[in-house]
C-alpha cells in the first residue's frame, strides 16, 4: 500500500450563479495538472439551488478526473420550490449523486462526510446556519467506527462546528458535542466552508484538541480574501495547509483567527477579518 504523503484539494462555496470564472478555471487547471489524491468540496455549489446553476456545477464536477466528495450547503437545497425543499431536496444533484456525502477511502485515510445542512430548523429562522442532528452525527460516527483500526480520519461538512460566537450568538446547533465526540475519535481535522475565508484553528474539547480547517470561496462572493482553495498534505500524522490563491497572498495573511457567524458582508464590527483584509461593502447582485 502507498505510504507516502497524501495530497487533497479542499474547495468550497463555488456558488455557480455567482462564480468567479477565472478562479474556477485556475482551480480546474491545478487539479488537471497536479492530480491530487482527492478533491473535497464542502458545499454551497450554487447560489439559489436553481436548475441552470446545478447543471453548471454538475458539469464542472464531472469534468474532474480524481476522486471527489461533495457536501451539501445551505444554498444547495431548493429555495423557491418548497415542495421539493421538504420532500426531495437532493433531486437536483442527480448527475453527481454518487459523489454527494460520499466517504472516500484513500491509503490509510478516510474522508467521512457529516451533514450540517437541514431543510428547516424549529430553533430559529432563517435556516442558513448549521445543525448537526442526532441522526447525522450517528451516521458519521458509525462510518468512523467501521474503519479498520488505525485509519486516519478527516471529516467534511459545510458549516464550521463552533456552536457559539464569543458574544453567545448561536452558530451550529449541537456543534460543541459534535466536536467533543470527533476529538474523542481522534479525527485529524474537520474540513468546512460557509464563511468564505480560510482558517486553520484548533478547538480544545474535554476529549482533546480538534483541528478545524476552513476553505475560502471560488465565487465572487469574496469576503476578506481573494478567491482560494486549500491544498492539504497529510504526511504521517502531520497536516500542512496552504490557502492557494491567484494573487499569491501568503497563507498566514489569508487565514482568519476566529470563525464568524457567516459570510454576509458587511461583517459586523468586531468580527474577524483576514490580515489581507479585502472586504467588499456588499455582495455583488445575483442575476
Ligand atoms: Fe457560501
Ligand atoms: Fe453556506
Amino acid at each position: 500500500m502507498y505510504n507516502g504523503p497524501l495530497r487533497l484539494f479542499h474547495l468550497s462555496d463555488i456558488h455557480f450563479g455567482l462564480v468567479d470564472q477565472q478562479a474556477i478555471d485556475w482551480a480546474k487547471a491545478c487539479i488537471d495538472r497536479e492530480m491530487p489524491h482527492a478533491v473535497a468540496i464542502t458545499g454551497d455549489l450554487t447560489m439559489r439551488a436553481r436548475h441552470p446553476e446545478f447543471q453548471a456545477a454538475c458539469e464542472w464536477i464531472q469534468g474532474l478526473d480524481v476522486p471527489v466528495t461533495v457536501e451539501v450547503g445551505n444554498h444547495d437545497i431548493p429555495y423557491f420550490n418548497l415542495y421539493q425543499r421538504f420532500f426531495d431536496p437532493y433531486r437536483r444533484f442527480k448527475a453527481i449523486e454518487r459523489m454527494v456525502e460520499t466517504q472516500l477511502d484513500l491509503p490509510n485515510l478516510a474522508i467521512v462526510p457529516l451533514r450540517t445542512t437541514t431543510r428547516a430548523q424549529y430553533q430559529r429562522f432563517p435556516w442558513s446556519n448549521g445543525w448537526v442532528t442526532d441522526h447525522a452525527l450517528k451516521q458519521t460516527l458509525a462510518q468512523i467506527d467501521a474503519l479498520p483500526e488505525g485509519t486516519r480520519v478527516l471529516v467534511t461538512c459545510h458549516h464550521p462546528l463552533p456552536e457559539r460566537r464569543a458574544d453567545g450568538k448561536l452558530l451550529t446547533i449541537n456543534g460543541t458535542r459534535t466536536m467533543e465526540v470527533l476529538a474523542g475519535r481522534k479525527v485529524m481535522a474537520v474540513l468546512s466552508g460557509h464563511i468564505h475565508d480560510p482558517f486553520d484553528l484548533t478547538e480544545q474539547t474535554p476529549a482533546g484538541p480538534l483541528r478545524m480547517i476552513g476553505a475560502g470561496t471560488l465565487s465572487k462572493r469574496i469576503r476578506s480574501t481573494p478567491p482560494s482553495f486549500n491544498e492539504i498534505v497529510i504526511d504521517g500524522d502531520q497536516i500542512r495547509v496552504t490557502a492557494r490563491n491567484l494573487e499569491k497572498v501568503p497563507t498566514p495573511a489569508m487565514q482568519i483567527d476566529e470563525v464568524p457567524e457567516n459570510a454576509l458582508p458587511p461583517r459586523e464590527p468586531g468580527e474577524p477579518v483576514s490580515p489581507v483584509g479585502k472586504v467588499p461593502p456588499v455582495d455583488p447582485p445575483v442575476h
